[in-house]
């Protein structure tokens, strides 16, 4: 097609993710059921609010709700309708022709796919492999040797999906203190690592902090994800969004999770040692190597083709993430934690499937 732009033609599109699975550990996703003055909250929203009406273009009541929950000023808070468009609106801005995207491989694959749309040089750094003493390690001298070259936007989830690991927040500071790029840090799972660089961020008008409430606060299909960035920053993307870019029963909703943040705080806590029961039932199957990790989610290792392990646990009504593709996670599958009664489903069919 000659009228597409060649940046759009070099992208697969979008794949939908297979559906219809009893046990679904595929995105990431909190298993548990919202906190209940949440949901009823969520339910007297819906039957009071004016859908007729547009509502507030800026969330002003919902970036108040998050600066407080993030402990920054509102005006250093902007919202987008999940962190996938916030992604897509900083490379809007900060990328395109003439930038450098500099990213790690293995990390959450929009970055790519939206440094490319953008039309900016994409570089990639290998994480380090997983052998040796500090698995999935990033260089980060590399990335500072990268960074230093030209215009750049350096982008890092933290802890990494899908390899689930820390970087040091000392590690990922020296970009802005050794460096003129631009750093977005990728905290989706923060509540469940606990680390973070958002505090930082006053301090340094080059650095963002992403954050979603898709997981631990269990509102994937809300879609709201924000950004903790300076004052300009927060100006730049208000420049390159659309006007309603978070719909008014979100900014509500929204605004009362964050609120209520202490109800999903036993959430996070159970769903941690639910994790750490699933990771020890990985450790326990023969051949199987389950990485450390910071996050509500587990890459293994299996001693079998992967694609072919998933394909059965599949057809065991079983859907975990197969991320094989990925050159240094030729052996590797990664599956979210669930609740006990999946968790426990899930690690019987994975013994049948490697049997
Ligand atoms: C690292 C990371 N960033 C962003 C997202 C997307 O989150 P959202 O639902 O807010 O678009 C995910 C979802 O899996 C993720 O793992």
């Amino acid at each position: 097609m000659d009228f597409l732009r060649q940046e759009a033609a070099a992208l697969p599109p979008y794949q939908p993710f297979p559906s219809g699975a009893k046990v679904k550990l595929d995105m990431n996703e909190n298993p548990f059921p919202l906190p209940e003055p949440v949901r009823r909250a969520a339910c007297e929203i819906a039957a009071r609010l004016d859908f007729a009406r547009y509502g507030d273009s800026s969330a002003t009541a919902l970036r108040a709700a998050l600066a407080a929950y993030a402990g920054v000023p509102p005006e250093m808070v902007f919202c987008g309708n999940g962190s996938d468009e916030i992604i897509h609106l900083l490379l809007t801005a900060f990328g395109g022709n003439g930038r450098r995207v500099i990213i790690p491989r293995p990390t959450f694959v929009t970055f790519r796919r939206e440094a490319v749309l953008s039309g900016a040089e994409l570089v990639e750094v290998p994480l380090a492999p997983d052998e040796g003493a500090r698995p999935f390690a990033l260089d980060i001298d590399r990335v500072l040797r990268l960074a230093a070259e030209k215009p750049s936007i350096v982008f890092i989830v933290n802890p990494n999906n899908p390899t689930g690991n820390l970087i040091s927040p000392e590690d990922l500071l020296k970009v802005l203190t050794e460096t003129e790029s631009f750093l977005v840090v990728d905290e989706a799972y923060y509540e469940y690592a606990g680390v973070t660089l958002a505090k930082e961020v006053a301090r340094h008008p080059r650095l963002a902090v992403l954050r979603t409430l898709s997981k631990a606060f269990g509102l994937a299909g809300l879609r709201l994800g924000y950004l903790i960035a300076s004052p300009e920053v927060v100006a730049a993307l208000d420049r390159v969004r659309l006007p309603f870019n978070v719909n008014t029963f979100t900014q509500s909703v929204a605004r009362v999770a964050v609120e209520n943040a202490h109800l999903f705080r036993p959430q996070v806590a159970a769903l941690l040692a639910e994790r750490d029961k699933l990771w020890a039932g990985l450790a326990a199957l023969p051949g199987v190597r389950p990485f450390p990790t910071h996050t509500n989610f587990i890459l293994f290792s299996v001693p079998k083709p992967p694609t072919e392990v998933w394909r059965r646990l599949f057809a065991a009504g079983i859907l975990i993430l197969d991320v094989s593709r990925e050159p240094l996670l030729k052996s590797c599958l990664r599956v979210s934690t669930g609740s006990a009664e999946e968790n426990a489903v899930f690690l019987k069919a994975l013994a049948t499937a490697l049997a």
